[in-house]
């Protein structure tokens, strides 16, 4: 990784890219942006992005294209059949996963429901470090059953635990003893592990538990949607592998894996996703559910254009300077908010800035989703739009009782190569400003409750008159500032 040094001492992360396009953005005066998060029923996915000033709310299909993928869009094969653009990427996958059998699908839920449909019945557990929403929302849906893995400390808000995002290799052996061989359908580790805070697992504990699956004949499932921030963490964090190219460790990782599959928004910095299997019988079932859902063998989906675009950010996704962008950014707005004393997840992680609306906001009960209101109350003060990763995306338990989260976060995702230190450093004032009058922030209830993964579209208010006195707070503090 590009090590540059400045005169004065300070940490600062620098680009090793220029920026050659750009988007124009408007920030709204607060009296206007608490207008717009009220119309989007306190949502911030119902927000229109003409309203939001920061888009911290993903990284998926957001990040910025390189001048290098923009080209390679120019020569795309459009043939239904037979694209050569395919063959380029099913070598590129090839090429840096080891596996040749690679399936396209239109991104990366796609491929959790082609895996769901194909490994699980009603009964089947499936184990994985921690559970994605749209993985777990497949899974249930074929009639399985989730059981979380990750080590204790994963769910620990602060720490200085390298690998937080690790399987419990004890616990483990522990399900498939009690719980039979049999009744396992797949295990599945995430990469990056998006929900915890973006915490990587280490190499060495995906031998661990490649070993335990391949004693007992379970297949092992990589979801490497978040592999390119995994593999800076490995590289900086784990010893043995401090002198291994981001290539090396890409092949030692999948070396160990039987289904690898990713989302190309994230992986690759463009959209679109696909799946790669080793054993030859479990590919050629889940090929028939290609072109039933996705689309011909050569395309699953996705525009020719994008595949061009994902052949050459899967291999810009070896270039260390490209995939520590991301991870640097995140620690550089972690370790200034730590400073300012507001509760953040720690070790940084990737993907984004994760606020812990527990610390954050003591005051507001999980019933009244503390990490949403979090999310409107920041948008409220600074036209940055986050997202609540905590009860709300979570699903009611079959009883209609809530599942409360394991933790509350806000999520400020920080998309690869698209924000300036500028506008980070804005986000960090507003969010230590919002800090300062957290009192003043109160909670959320539904007025409209979608039964699956309800957080995409439920409409909620504020449980007070909360939000106007945040804009009182606001104007008071900054006169007439934007
Ligand atoms: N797995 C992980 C770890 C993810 O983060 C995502 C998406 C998916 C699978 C599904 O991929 O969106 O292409 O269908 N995460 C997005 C996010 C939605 O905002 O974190 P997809």
């Amino acid at each position: 990784m590009a090590n540059v040094k400045f005169m004065s001492g300070e940490n600062v992360p620098l680009e090793m890219h220029k920026v050659r396009i750009v988007q124009k953005l408007t920030l709204l005066p607060v009296e206007e942006r608490l207008g717009a998060i009220t119309e989007a029923g306190n949502n911030t996915f119902l927000l229109q992005n003409r309203d939001v000033f920061l888009d911290m709310l993903t990284d998926s299909g957001v990040n910025a294209m390189s001048d290098q993928q923009l080209a390679a869009m120019m020569v795309a094969d459009d043939a239904y059949a037979g694209s050569a653009t395919f063959t380029k990427l099913e070598s590129k996958v090839a090429e840096l996963f080891g596996i040749p059998r690679f399936l396209p699908a239109h991104q990366g839920r796609a491929c959790e429901n082609i895996i769901a449909c194909t490994l699980v019945k009603p009964g089947s557990i499936v184990p994985m470090n921690y559970h994605f929403t749209t993985t777990k929302a497949h899974i249930t849906r074929c009639g399985g059953v989730v059981e979380e893995l990750l080590i204790d400390e994963g769910l620990k808000p602060t720490s200085d635990f390298p690998f937080k995002g690790n399987m419990d290799p004890d616990k483990l052996k522990k399900l498939i003893a009690e719980k039979g061989v049999e009744n396992i359908a797949f295990v599945r580790l995430e990469a990056g592990t998006n929900l915890i805070g973006g915490q990587p697992f280490s190499l060495e504990n995906a031998r661990q538990i490649s070993a335990i699956c391949r004693e007992s004949g379970i297949p092992l499932v990589l979801d490497a949607s978040l592999l390119q921030d995994n593999l800076y963490f490995i590289k900086e964090r784990e010893a043995e592998c401090r002198d291994m190219s981001l290539r090396e460790i890409t092949r030692a990782l999948c070396d160990e894996m039987d289904i690898i599959y990713f989302s190309a928004r994230k992986l690759g910095f463009a959209r679109g996703g696909g799946l790669c299997v080793r054993d030859p019988g479990l590919f050629a079932k889940m090929r028939e559910l290609v072109p039933l859902y996705e689309g011909f063998l050569t395309y699953g989906g996705m525009s020719v254009r994008e595949m061009e675009a994902i052949v050459v950010g899967l291999e810009e996704t070896m270039d260390e300077d490209i995939v520590s962008q991301g991870p640097q950014f995140i620690k550089f707005m972690t370790d200034e908010l730590v400073k300012a004393g507001v509760p953040v997840v720690t070790p940084a992680g990737g993907l984004g800035c994760h606020l812990n609306a527990m610390e954050f906001l003591p005051h507001v009960p999980q019933s009244e989703y503390p990490a949403g209101a979090l999310a409107a109350a920041l948008y409220i003060a600074g036209g940055v739009r986050g997202m609540e990763r905590g009860t709300l995306s979570e699903a009611r338990e079959p009883d209609g009782s809530e599942k409360l989260a394991d933790m509350e976060l806000l999520r400020l995702a920080v998309p690869r190569r698209v924000f300036t230190l500028s506008q980070v450093k804005y986000a960090i004032d507003r969010i230590v400003w919002l800090y300062s009058r957290r009192d003043l922030v109160g909670g959320l209830e539904f007025t409209e409750e979608p039964a699956v993964l309800r957080f995409f579209f439920g409409r909620l208010k504020p449980t007070s008159d909360w939000q106007a006195r945040l804009v009182q707070a606001f104007r008071a503090d900054f006169g007439d500032s934007l």
